[in-house]
């Protein structure tokens, strides 16, 4: 069995983050959100893994992952030239799959639990195509699976503006060969794309076994800010206390706190659950709850809780900064003026928020 990570698309609920970013590398408590899914794959007994990049995604994403060896797979690369949707991803993927069999991962989803169960049963059962569902409060932002009395799916649809129910597909699928065929018989949707939804449902249509796995446990498909700060959250709720770095005899730190190795907190306060990352710098700061410093970031004279700081971000003199999300090498820094006016130095698609 191997798996299909799906690690293309622009991200543009994320601006401008992702002009410039992966968003499958976004930090998850200064991890990338990829790296969870990858190894939840790895815990799963499967070790080949295509992953599937675009444009904007490629170079970084292998930077970052490699040939797979640390995460104890091997990754093979494949380019979609352009996000053209999830089935169009399989068909690009179709010498790579052979005829085994797969779990197709979409890479900025974060299931939590893994997907050990999932492929187990799978593996058990033997049926063409089994997907993952799960109850949400806003189904028509998703592909919704309608069960039949007996809980097998009778039908599914890729964002009804009417839903049948509230049991939608999260970014976690298996399947055997005979999807090959189904992707191929597909037409483009309404946003012009070609959708996993309309191959499954093609498979239903076609008398081929398609069974649902509801799950409970927490999953998050990471592609707004609201999202990945509530991700981070929950990932922060888990976190050990552990202090490798240097903190000076003044400071404080309250709760789970983890300070990687070379970082330093001097004059502060830190609310757990909070992690700082390896080279950065906490100076007269008060560090809140649910909070990830990525690596060689400055902090100083300020205050943040409830916000995601990617690297070498430099952090002055502001009075509080909450759920925020700051891009790497950001300065926000307070000036001298004792004038209210602000200052901003700002590219595209950026979203500022000051106080009135
Ligand atoms: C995709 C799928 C959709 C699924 C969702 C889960 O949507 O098309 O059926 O519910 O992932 O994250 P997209 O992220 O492409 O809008």
């Amino acid at each position: 069995m191997k798996a299909l990570v799906l690690a293309g698309g622009i991200g543009s609920r994320l601006r401008p983050i992702t002009h410039t970013f992966a968003k499958q590398l976004l930090p998850i408590a200064n991890k990338p959100v990829l790296f969870y899914g990858l190894e939840s794959i790895r815990d799963a007994g499967i070790r080949e893994v295509g992953i599937v990049v675009g444009d904007t995604t490629a170079k970084e994403i292998e930077a970052a992952v490699g040939d797979g060896s640390e995460f104890g797979l091997e990754v093979t690369y494949i380019f979609q030239q352009e996000p053209r949707g999830l089935a169009h991803a399989v068909i690009i993927s179709r010498d790579y799959l052979g005829d085994d069999d797969f779990v197709m991962y979409l890479g900025d989803n974060f299931v939590i639990g893994g997907i050990s169960d999932f492929v187990d049963r799978f593996r058990r059962e033997g049926p063409q195509a089994q997907v993952m569902l799960t109850k949400v409060t806003d189904p028509q932002a998703f592909g919704v699976a309608e069960l039949g009395e007996d809980g097998a799916i009778v039908g599914v649809e890729e964002k009804p503006q009417h839903p049948t129910g509230d049991l939608v597909l999260i970014g976690v699928y298996a399947f055997d060969s005979t999807v090959h065929q189904a992707v191929l018989e597909i037409k483009p949707s309404r946003r012009n794309e070609l959708e996993i939804t309309d191959a499954i449902q093609w498979l239903i249509d076609h008398g081929h076994r398609v069974d649902p796995m509801v799950t409970s446990g927490y999953w998050r498909d990471a592609g707004s800010v609201h999202d990945i700060l509530a991700v981070n959250r929950f990932v922060l709720e888990g976190i050990e206390p552990a202090v490798a770095g240097e903190v000076d005899a003044v400071s404080e730190l309250i709760g789970h706190v983890v300070v990687e190795e070379g970082a330093v907190v001097a004059d502060s306060k830190i609310v757990g659950p909070v992690v700082l990352g390896a080279g950065s710098v906490v100076r007269g700061s008060f560090v809140g709850p649910f909070t990830s410093i990525d690596r060689d970031c400055v902090v100083i004279d300020s205050e943040i809780e409830h916000s995601i700081v990617l690297r070498g971000a430099h952090i002055e003199s502001v009075a509080r900064l909450e759920q925020s999300l700051i891009g790497r090498e950001t300065r926000v820094v307070a000036t001298q003026d004792v004038s209210k006016t602000h200052r901003f130095i700002l590219g595209d698609h950026n979203n500022v928020q000051v106080g009135r």
